[in-house]
């Protein structure tokens, strides 16, 4: 992904009432699943305008949100001094690109089927967690691609959750547990949406 895929969208992002309810849903999953803790530094992968990040930042002590997108950054500065934990945030494809540093846990929501080599990125997680350290990773389950209207990079149709399970566990992944958490509504089709939860 080299293109702002977000570029005409970020302005008006959380316009959507279904987005902003389906990320509502994922974080009161994340937050009665991982352990969260003060102390905790965690990453946001593909943190978008940040709205998971808002919800857990007060459970933990440092977030660092990473996001291909200027725009999409743009728009999480803008919410700087809303969140109520440390924030960094990265501009970086990190497909393209690593953190060389580990975090207490990883969050993500609604970015993976952006993503094309899903067992490859489900590594690259493993490498950044210290022992113990969590996923809690957001998506939708497979669909038929009428979720999304237009090209924002997307590679996956979502993802067949016994698949997506099996990527995270071949990466070294213990605990892993996959259960739907949301669903988003829209006019023509619902898209339930499963939370992977596991440790490293
Ligand atoms: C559908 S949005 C989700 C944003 C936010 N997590 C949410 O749930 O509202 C997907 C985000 O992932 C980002 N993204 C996609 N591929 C990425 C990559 N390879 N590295 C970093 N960010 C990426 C996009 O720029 C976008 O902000």
């Amino acid at each position: 992904m080299s293109n702002d895929f977000f570029k005409d969208k970020a302005d008006s992002y959380e316009q959507v009432t279904h987005r902003v309810a389906n990320v509502e849903n994922i974080a009161r999953a994340v937050l009665g699943s991982a352990n969260l803790k003060s102390g905790m530094n965690i990453m946001d992968f593909g943190s978008g305008t940040g709205l998971l990040l808002e919800q857990i930042a007060p459970a933990v002590t440092s977030i660092t949100a990473v996001d291909i997108s200027q725009s999409m950054n743009a728009q999480l500065e803008k919410k700087r001094a809303d969140i109520k934990c440390e924030l960094e945030i990265i501009e970086m494809d990190l497909t393209q690109s690593s953190l060389d540093r580990k975090f207490d846990g990883i969050i993500s929501s609604m970015t993976m089927h952006h993503v094309d080599d899903i067992a490859a990125m489900f590594e690259k997680f493993h490498s950044m967690l210290d022992t113990g350290g969590f996923i809690a990773i957001a998506d939708l389950v497979t669909e038929d691609g009428g979720f999304h209207t237009e090209d924002t990079g997307v590679f996956h149709f979502g993802f067949d959750p016994d698949e997506f399970l099996a990527l995270a566990s071949d990466a070294g992944f213990n605990n892993v547990e996959l259960s739907v958490v949301s669903t988003v509504h829209k006019p023509l089709a619902d898209y339930p949406v499963f939370l992977l939860s596991a440790t490293a």
